[in-house]
């Protein structure tokens, strides 16, 4: 097959059909996934699933390139996009797009993600006029638990869906060429969808939405705690459990290894 990585993020994806998104932190997991999928989103969400984090405030730039090249190395279909960890772009356009360049240089990805609505609009437009995609974030915005006060659905109170809306609308007016909607009521996200310009990428957000994304460990049942929107299409974690078992159980019975993993000379 022809090596063709797409990486003209801001070309439009198909809009026929619904953006399909999952997380991926390594190359054989962005190799598994990579068919499948319009885009792989290298998140900070790897602060947690990967690190044993309590959340991704801590998660650095030089953790995310790590991942993030990993995982460009395995993809050559979807798209891939790195998160902008916390600290790493919120200070000025400036520091974003130094953060980003790097990012962009050292992984060889596609297009960025960062957290924030309205705030982050003249940062976001700065980057695009700069060369660098970028993917939005709004809604619930794991970043800024500390402000919000935990990872609950957003958007309840008509307050707070009416500052979204306005967060989304300003961040495709910066450029974004996507937005990821995390954690809204559906009649938000539905009203999201139907608005604004650009897709819609939806977690926990409805089945309006323009596309979706989950987090892989999630999905296949790797990672122990799940919010109620992740639908689990495996148990991983059971049948890793079950494999080790069976590993453990035949190395203590001497039943591991056999004839057939073992070297001898060849018999003449
Ligand atoms: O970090 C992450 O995995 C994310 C997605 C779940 C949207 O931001
Ligand atoms: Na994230």
């Amino acid at each position: 097959a022809i090596r063709a990585r797409k990486v003209e993020a801001d070309k439009g994806w198909r809009t026929d059909q619904p953006i399909v998104a999952l997380t991926a932190y390594t190359m054989r997991m962005a190799q598994l996934l990579d068919a499948h999928c319009d885009f792989l989103l290298v998140g900070d969400s790897l602060g947690q699933v990967i690190y044993g984090l309590p959340s991704t405030i801590p998660v650095t730039l030089d953790m995310m390139i790590a991942h993030g090249a990993a995982v460009v190395r395995g993809s050559w279909h979807a798209l891939v996009a790195v998160d902008m960890p916390f600290g790493s772009y919120e200070g000025s356009p400036q520091q974003a797009f130094e953060s980003c360049a790097r990012v962009m240089k050292e992984t060889g990805c596609a297009a960025v993600k960062l957290e924030g609505g309205e705030a982050m609009a003249p940062t976001i437009e700065y980057l695009t006029h700069r060369g660098i995609p970028v993917i939005g974030h709004v809604g619930l915005t794991p970043q800024a638990v500390n402000i919000l006060g935990g990872y609950g659905a957003r958007g309840k109170e008509s307050s707070e869906a009416k500052k979204i809306r306005r967060d989304a609308q300003k961040v495709a007016e910066a450029g974004a060429f996507c937005i990821v909607v995390e954690g809204v009521m559906e009649e938000l996200a539905t009203e999201l969808a139907n608005t604004i310009a650009v897709p819609i990428i939806g977690i926990g957000a409805s089945n309006a939405c323009d596309g979706q994304i989950l987090v892989t460990d999630d999905m296949l049942g790797l990672f122990e705690r799940t919010p109620r929107f992740v639908k689990r299409y495996d148990d991983l974690a059971a049948r890793i459990g079950d494999a080790a078992a069976a590993y453990a159980q035949e190395v203590r019975d001497r039943a591991f290894p056999t004839a057939d993993q073992t070297y001898r000379p060849k018999s003449a």
